[in-house]
């Protein structure tokens, strides 16, 4: 997959290849990323690469001519490349898009800067607009290698083994279950038994009871969105009287404390 990222500073953004299984990623030619600088098509002698705005007001924004310049100059390398733009008020990223933008073969990421972009420009040039999340970062960049290292992930070849993937919070809905590794006793704490009794079919239950357990305690959204198989359905029921009896439980031992 061949990433352009259109931004005035591609060399910390074609660092996100620099390290880990993107790196491994990017060294076997299975990504590539490039950065195409608005920078380079300035003609004064400041290289001016922002602009005011109409209007007045505080801040400045990204130069038409010059960002313009820079996406042509991406498309003309990447053209089967949709562009996205890097934006608070875009789709926010998950895991479905970034499935989604795996299917790519190139993606263009505009990474904005100062208070952005020319409406304009966005409305003619970009196709797809992405947050991060509801937050506001000083740029785009950010945002594009999160993008980045999020749809790698995806794309084949790109981890050791994609089975990880798979497994990864969000890939089959839920979030992923507690993992563990030596020692055995941790501070008196034991690594669960199941886990080390070799029983694959009693290994992967416990797994799925754990990732929906958890999804029900952290994210209860994750189940507006999804209808359950009987086998989930029955964990819910499961993992909700286990909470109603700890509940009862607990209540029953605030009635002995002294009430203050
Ligand atoms: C300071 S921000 C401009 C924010 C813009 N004035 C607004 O409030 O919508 C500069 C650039 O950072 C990037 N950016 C900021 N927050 C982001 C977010 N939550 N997700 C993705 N990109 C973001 C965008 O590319 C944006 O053009």
């Amino acid at each position: 997959m061949q990433f352009g990222v259109v931004t005035l500073f591609p060399d910390w953004v074609e660092q996100v290849t620099s390290v880990g299984v993107l790196q491994r990623a990017s060294e076997a030619g299975t990504i590539s990323v490039t950065g195409f600088n608005p920078r380079d098509h300035a003609t004064d002698n400041h290289r001016t690469v922002d602009d005011r705005p109409f209007g007045g007001g505080p801040g400045m924004l990204m130069q038409v001519s010059t960002t313009q310049a820079a996406l042509a100059a991406a498309r003309q390398a990447l053209p089967q490349a949709p562009v996205v733009y890097l934006s608070p008020q875009g789709r926010q990223l998950d895991q479905p898009l970034v499935q989604e933008l795996a299917r790519m073969p190139q993606l263009i990421l505009l990474a904005g800067r100062y208070e952005g972009v020319d409406e304009r420009l966005v409305a003619q040039q970009v196709d797809l607009e992405v947050s991060l999340g509801d937050y506001v970062l000083s740029g785009g960049e950010l945002g594009a290698m999160v993008l980045i290292d999020a749809v790698s992930r995806m794309i084949p070849g790109v981890l050791g083994d994609q089975a990880s993937a798979e497994q990864d919070s969000f890939a089959n809905h839920w979030l992923d279950c507690p993992h563990y590794t030596r020692p055995v006793d941790y501070q008196g704490h034991q690594v669960p038994a199941v886990l080390r009794s070799g029983h694959h079919g009693r290994i992967e239950e416990w797994r799925l009871r754990q990732s929906i357990d958890r999804s029900w305690d952290r994210r209860p959204d994750l189940f507006e969105r999804k209808t359950l198989s009987t086998t989930e359905l029955s964990m819910v029921n499961e993992h909700l009287s286990t909470l109603e009896k700890a509940s009862t439980t607990r209540d029953g031992k605030d009635d002995e404390k002294p009430d203050y």
